[in-house]
């Protein structure tokens, strides 16, 4: 753990007219993690991320980027970001060269060729460097953005949704990407609502709801307190009658084929399980292990009840 965090926020406030978008929260990003922002729709993570990169003024709280305070030292706390916003927002009549060479200008770096066609190497975007960004994809926009907050090498990279309406093969390669560039000490932050990029990318994960920080923890330790394996037996005969007392006692359900009982048995108790369904004629066993997803919609269940 280095002694500067790449990113800290303490009792981060927002309050708009009609909503608390950020409740007071305290956050510690260590520099070269990959960390994920997750919350449902309207959590509060855009509202962070731009408060953090300057783009939206916080009611209340402190932010600094590696070390620079944004208040006193907002200038050095910037020139150490790269910012990959929600929303698609260039210029359409410039081509993704032109807005490569503007990005490096605006962060005070003289515009290098080599750079520029190394990082929309990257992205795949090598072949539509000079054509018209608006005859780009949305895909391939997003991807754009995603060059423009990297080109300066940022030492704190902000990615939110980095790959929402992006194609699955290319999802792929942008977390091999991702990697690299964490591998080379940038910090990255992202969003996403793909849990599944979370669990694969993320070193921690941090849970926001309602403005509140609900957890932060690795996805595995959160997996582990919050997660269930899952057991499915299937039986060779469908069950006549109700399970025996032994297996109800440990959550056991029947489905409506009367041939498969699921159960998340409870820890130290799946030997007995499966003892007490032996009997039944159990001629096939699956578990599913606990998923970042499962833990997710736990965590934030009441928002939709
Ligand atoms: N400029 C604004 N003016 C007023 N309210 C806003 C503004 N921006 C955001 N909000 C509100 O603040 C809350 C948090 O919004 P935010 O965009 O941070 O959520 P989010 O977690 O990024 O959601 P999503 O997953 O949908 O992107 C929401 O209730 C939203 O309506
Ligand atoms: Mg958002």
């Amino acid at each position: 753990m280095s002694a500067i965090p790449a990113v800290e926020t303490e009792a981060l406030a927002k309050r708009y007219a009609k909503v608390e978008a950020l409740k007071g929260v305290s956050l510690r990003i260590e520099a070269g993690e990959i960390f994920a922002l997750l919350g449902p729709n309207g959590a509060g993570k855009t509202t962070w991320i731009s408060i953090v990169c300057g783009l939206v003024r916080a009611t209340g709280g402190r932010v600094s980027v590696l070390g620079h305070d944004l208040a006193t030292d907002g200038l050095a706390a910037r020139r150490m970001i790269g910012l990959v916003p929600q929303e698609i927002n260039f210029d359409p009549f410039f081509s993704p060269r032109e807005a490569l060479r503007f990005q490096m200008g605006y962060y005070g770096i003289p515009p290098n060729d080599a750079r520029i066609m190394e990082v929309l190497d990257a992205l795949e975007l090598a072949d539509k460097a000079d054509v018209n960004a608006r005859e780009l994809s949305g895909g391939m926009k997003r991807r754009l953005l995603i060059a423009k907050a990297l080109v300066h090498k940022p030492k704190v990279a902000f990615l939110d949704e980095p790959t929402a309406g992006v194609d699955v093969s290319l999802r792929r390669d942008l977390w091999t990407y991702v990697r690299k560039l964490r591998a080379g000490g940038t910090t990255i932050v992202l969003t996403t609502h793909y849990l599944e990029e979370a669990e694969a990318l993320a070193d921690r994960v941090a849970v926001i709801d309602r403005g509140e920080l609900i957890t932060v923890d690795t996805p595995h330790a959160l997996m582990q307190a919050h997660g269930k394996k899952q057991v499915r037996l299937t039986l060779g005969q469908p069950v006549a009658g109700q399970l025996p007392a032994s297996l109800t006692a440990l959550g056991a359900m029947l489905d409506d084929t009367r041939k498969v009982i699921t159960c998340a048995p409870p820890d130290g108790t799946m030997g007995r399980l499966l003892e007490a369904a032996m009997p039944l004629g159990v001629v096939d066993l699956r578990t599913e292990e606990p998923s970042l997803e499962q833990v997710f919609l736990q965590l934030t269940e009441h928002v939709k009840s």
